[in-house]
């Protein structure tokens, strides 16, 4: 009766089930995996909220791309950052999930190929499945730093392959794609869905050499950003897309994307209303994600100083990611679940290879991040 799309995974994974069995029996864990800004105890009073509740929101436009104030202040957030874009350019859309169906289906017909960074965020591989289109994984390779590994892309390119995703910071590996990178994926003549929803987030001294892919005057790109990572708003679900690249491609691309937003009508009008309120609140709010992240990391680097646990070096974005020794039998995330009580992320879920691989979130409240870096810590040095 259901279509296999929506086929239930055979079994709950070993430490979804035993993190459940802890909570519920009362065990406390130190999480270090919330990725939710809402929930890690960063924000006090919400000036937004009145934002929302203008009296213009009463009427209703249904605007395929979203009411041109809103617009004119996404393109007004990338001119601040030194980006000239149209206004005309900007699609709004709920989520960045979203922009990503809507981008597959502007690009793919069913059983079509869309190439995507590995190790990488672990959704768009069920965003591709939703959208009936395939998958093919290119390498984000580490040799002390990271690179996109271009061959690794070039080998998956066929006569199916509709575009390619770049994540930039990407995430995990906090890793911004530079600009020659990007002109070689350019040069492949396949349009760039690029991933930019952390770019505010540059962890270290000197800014990226690529701010965004927009800049780009050939093939088609649509660059991803939304209020739920650059100003630390998920819940009020607002998302965009700028389409850039050829000029003539854009505006045919932009013409077939207002037939799929026409059906959809995603964005509420309160959220849209008060986009350039949010957008000037939201510097605030990032400002003290940014802290976070930055404290955050200076005690993982502190606390993980002349001991067995490597810090893969992340350059922007929201998580840090962690090698631990080879001497465990078991996963490591199941091994500081069991003995330690902390919760993290096993390299796996992003694909990585490397099994001493594991994933925290930067974060995380900063008393729990410390205590729960110093137990991992304890724990990979009692292996060695
Ligand atoms: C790379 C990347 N893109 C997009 C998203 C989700 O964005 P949204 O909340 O707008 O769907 C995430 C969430 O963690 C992400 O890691």
């Amino acid at each position: 009766m259901f279509s296999s799309r929506t086929r239930l995974p055979a079994a709950i994974n070993v430490l979804t089930e035993r993190c459940r069995s802890l909570r519920e029996a009362g065990v406390p864990l130190l999480d270090l995996t919330s990725t939710n800004p809402t929930e890690v105890g960063l924000f006090d009073i919400e000036p937004w909220l009145i934002a929302l509740s203008s009296a213009e929101s009463a009427h209703y436009r249904p605007e395929p791309f979203g009411l041109l104030s809103a617009r004119q202040a996404v393109a007004q957030n990338y001119a601040a950052k030194g980006l000239t874009i149209d206004p005309r350019q900007v699609v709004l859309c709920s989520s960045t999930s979203e922009a990503y169906s809507w981008i597959f289906k502007l690009l793919t017909d069913p059983g079509e190929t869309i190439l995507v960074p590995r190790p990488s965020y672990p959704l768009l591989e069920h965003l591709a499945t939703y959208s009936d289109v395939r998958t093919s994984t290119y390498t984000i390779a580490y040799d002390g730093a990271y690179f996109i590994d271009i061959d690794s892309v070039k080998q998956q390119v066929t006569r199916q392959t509709k575009g390619v995703v770049s994540i930039s910071p990407n995430n995990p590996t906090g890793s911004f794609t530079r600009r020659a990178e990007l002109d070689a994926l350019l040069q492949l003549d396949l349009p760039i869905i690029s991933d930019e929803v952390f770019s505010d987030y540059c962890l270290q001294a000197c800014p990226p050499d690529l701010p965004s892919a927009l800049g780009a005057e050939s093939s088609l790109v649509f660059a991803l950003g939304g209020l739920s990572k650059s100003c630390a708003l998920p819940q009020l679900k607002l998302a965009w897309i700028v389409v850039g690249g050829q000029k003539d491609l854009s505006y045919q691309a932009l013409a077939r994307l207002e037939i799929i937003a026409d059906n959809f009508l995603s964005p509420n009008t309160p959220v849209q209303v008060a986009l350039p309120q949010l957008l000037d609140f939201g510097a605030q709010r990032h400002a003290q994600v940014k802290q976070r992240l930055l404290r955050n990391t200076a005690t993982l680097r502190r606390l993980t100083e002349n001991s067995p646990v490597n810090i893969w070096p992340t350059h922007g974005g929201w998580s840090a990611v962690l090698r631990l020794p080879l001497t465990v039998s078991d996963d490591w995330a199941l091994v500081l679940l069991d003995d330690q009580r902390v919760l993290v992320q096993p390299g796996w879920f992003y694909d990585f290879t490397d099994d001493r691989i594991v994933v925290v979130s930067l974060l995380t409240e900063e008393n729990d991040f410390a205590q729960g870096i110093e137990r991992l810590v304890s724990r990979a040095s009692r292996a060695t």
